[in-house]
């Protein structure tokens, strides 16, 4: 079964009776351009054919009740409930409903709204959770998409990308930027958006990997992380000292030639966290310039400098994500690098149409020779954003 008709038949079964539509929000992989977002820089994340479904119908009495075929029975709580308290009182639902009631909560607050009708919403995803690919900014942004439309809010794309980006830091507890949220609302076909995270401004900039006879492979490392705990929090920790010292509101106002003053008033440690941002917006603008100027052959370079100051700058890398690096290079990738937050999850590869068969063996006996448990290796199609599905 397909999971759009996944979500339709867990509406009839959990609420017994039929949705009036269904959406659907995509995960993302991060073409370049990693923990960046939350410096006010910028990113060129895609879309993926991966989505999250969700099927809806109205209520009477302002209740709001979400289901997943993830876990058995329904929350259910009265929206008034939600305002303003929610994010203070969610560990009173299980983790994943913090999601879509976390989403619910940040449009009222975010519209203002008080009037607004209950909702049934049952969910279904294809994304895979915990690679990396996020899963959290497809619930999201289905969910927003459905509401929006439901409640005939008057906001655009990018208001409901900020409403997922506070459901997540507020309502999950995860400190993240607004990289996913925006790849999942505004995706476009066979293109990636070139996101500018300080004016939230976004151009669409075609990847063309199919007419260059390429494709984007993904390799799931099965290693799972979260962003609500640890290192992801710390590493933006460190962002923001490292600003904080070089007087600017944010490492996105700091170039490649502040680096060596930037050194002079840090401990290493930071001047690498900085070092790895300052260098990793440089590559974005690269990319896009060499995607625009030369095709998608041209970027592999930058790729894997990405990934490199993210193993050796800014630390977020494990063995697994390296592994699988070096070996679809060594397999013939254009190139390869981790994406996402890191600490696990999955790396893309670039590579020849002719050689995904060998690359993906390539990969999983590296795997096998490490004593690594294997990895999941599928190809995605850069796709589009959030939509009313029927
Ligand atoms: C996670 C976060 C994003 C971004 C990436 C790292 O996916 O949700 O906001 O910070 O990590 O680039």
């Amino acid at each position: 079964m397909t999971a759009a008709a996944a979500a339709r038949a867990l509406f009839g079964e959990r609420f017994g009776r039929e949705p009036v539509g269904t959406w659907s929000a995509p995960g993302r992989a991060n073409l370049i351009g990693e923990h960046t977002d939350y410096n006010d820089g910028f990113v060129l994340p895609f879309a993926i054919e991966h989505r999250t479904h969700v099927a809806l119908a109205p209520r009477e009495d302002g209740v709001i009740r979400v289901a997943s075929t993830f876990d058995d029975g329904v929350v259910e709580l009265p929206l008034s409930a939600l305002d303003p308290t929610f994010p203070a009182r969610r560990d009173e639902v299980v983790e994943w409903a913090r999601y879509p009631l976390g989403v619910a909560w940040a449009l009222q607050r975010l519209t203002g709204r008080t009037d607004l009708a209950g909702v049934d919403l049952a969910f279904a995803s294809d994304v895979p959770v915990g690679a990396g690919l996020s899963s959290s900014a497809a619930i999201e942004g289905a969910t927003a998409a459905a509401l929006a439309e439901t409640w005939a809010l008057d906001v655009d794309r990018v208001d409901l990308a900020r409403a997922g980006r506070t459901a997540e830091n507020e309502a999950v507890g995860a400190p993240t930027g607004i990289m996913d949220q925006m790849a999942s609302m505004l995706g476009r076909a066979d293109a990636a958006i070139f996101l500018d995270c300080r004016t939230l401004r976004t151009e669409v900039v075609e990847l063309g990997f199919a007419p260059a006879g390429l494709e984007l492979v993904v390799i799931d490392t099965g290693v799972k992380h979260s962003h609500a705990t640890g290192g992801y929090g710390e590493r933006r920790a460190s962002c923001e000292r490292g600003a904080a010292l070089l007087g600017v509101p944010a490492l996105r106002d700091v170039t490649p030639a502040d680096l060596p003053r930037a050194h002079a008033l840090m401990d290493d440690v930071t001047f690498r966290r900085v070092r790895h941002i300052v260098t990793e917006n440089q590559r974005v603008l690269d990319t896009v310039r060499a995607l625009r100027e030369d095709g998608p052959t041209a970027i592999g370079d930058l790729l894997v400098a990405s990934h490199a100051s993210m193993r050796d700058d800014f630390e977020i890398s494990v063995p697994e994500l390296d592994t699988a690096v070096e070996a679809s290079l060594a397999a013939g990738a254009v190139g390869a690098r981790m994406t996402g937050g890191g600490f696990g999850g999955a790396a893309i590869a670039l590579v020849a149409r002719e050689r995904v068969e060998e690359l993906t063996d390539a990969v999983t006996s590296a795997f096998a020779a490490s004593g690594f448990s294997a990895p999941t290796i599928f190809t995605v199609t850069p796709s589009s954003g959030a939509a009313r599905d029927a």
